[in-house]
């Protein structure tokens, strides 16, 4: 059993980067209980950008958890990376996570007390990078997104698409091979949010990273390879 942990692609080349099968998450008990993935099957091929479209309450943070670690389906099996992820135990998970998969969440999540380039580079800190090779990580990672001029600030003191910039950055921080992002723009204006979804669709390519993107905006939707619609806990492929 593969631990999570080995940044190195693991699966056999040309298999999908993820492969979803049957997934099952129900949530409560007995009445009062929610089938919120009824059975979900799909692939998602390295070096691609799909977006997971569906209604408020179809599925899609469920179905992002699951992939990502934060949560486990019960039942069907999910392979990231050609890793086993429902045979992870929690160390196993919470490696996953700091390595092989990064979140982007709708309301970024920075650190409030930390400035711009420590919030990029506390992945880092956390994987125990030297510090000088930390800090030439950080301003490559921050000159990627735009902001090598607004490493010292606070979130506080960065606008709503700076702060996702940021979110994004340190994201790529550990070099993930799967980048999950759970409506990264629902709280951006238009013309932010496409500027936002214009640098994620950049870092598909130029971090060589696969992307899973909720989202509502039919921008996106036209900026990703695929388009998985969900509805009602079940997907169309
Ligand atoms: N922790 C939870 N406890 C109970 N029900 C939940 C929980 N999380 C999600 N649900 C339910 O599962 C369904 C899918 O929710 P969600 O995945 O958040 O949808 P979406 O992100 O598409 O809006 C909804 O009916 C929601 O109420
Ligand atoms: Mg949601």
């Amino acid at each position: 059993m593969s631990d999570g942990d080995d940044k190195e692609p693991t699966g056999p080349a040309g298999a999908p980067l993820l492969r979803v099968r049957d997934v099952h998450r129900r949530f409560g008990s007995g009445t009062a209980t929610v089938h919120a993935l009824r059975g979900v099957s799909f692939d998602v091929a390295a070096g691609t950008m799909v977006a997971l479209v569906g209604r408020s309450g179809s599925g899609k943070t469920t179905l992002l958890n699951v992939v990502g670690g934060l949560d486990r389906p019960d039942a069907g099996s999910l392979h990231v990376d050609g890793t086993d992820v429902t045979a992870l135990d929690e160390d196993g998970l919470s490696r996953l996570r700091r390595g092989r998969v990064a979140y982007v969440f709708q309301t970024f999540g920075l650190i409030p007390v930390l400035s711009a380039a420590e919030n990029v580079g506390a992945p880092l800190r956390l994987a125990r990078l030297p510090s000088a090779e930390r800090e030439r990580r950080v301003e490559l990672l921050l000159e990627l997104v735009g902001l090598a001029d607004h490493a010292r600030q606070r979130p506080a003191e960065l606008s709503g698409g700076q702060q996702q910039r940021v979110a994004i950055a340190r994201a790529l921080a550990a070099s993930p091979r799967l980048l999950i992002a759970d409506e990264p723009t629902g709280q951006l204006d238009a013309e932010t949010g496409l500027s936002v979804m214009a640098l994620l669709r950049g870092v598909v390519e130029s971090e060589g990273v696969t992307a899973l993107v909720s989202t509502h905006d039919p921008v996106m939707m036209a900026l990703a390879d695929r388009v998985i619609r969900i509805s009602d806990g079940r997907v169309d492929g």
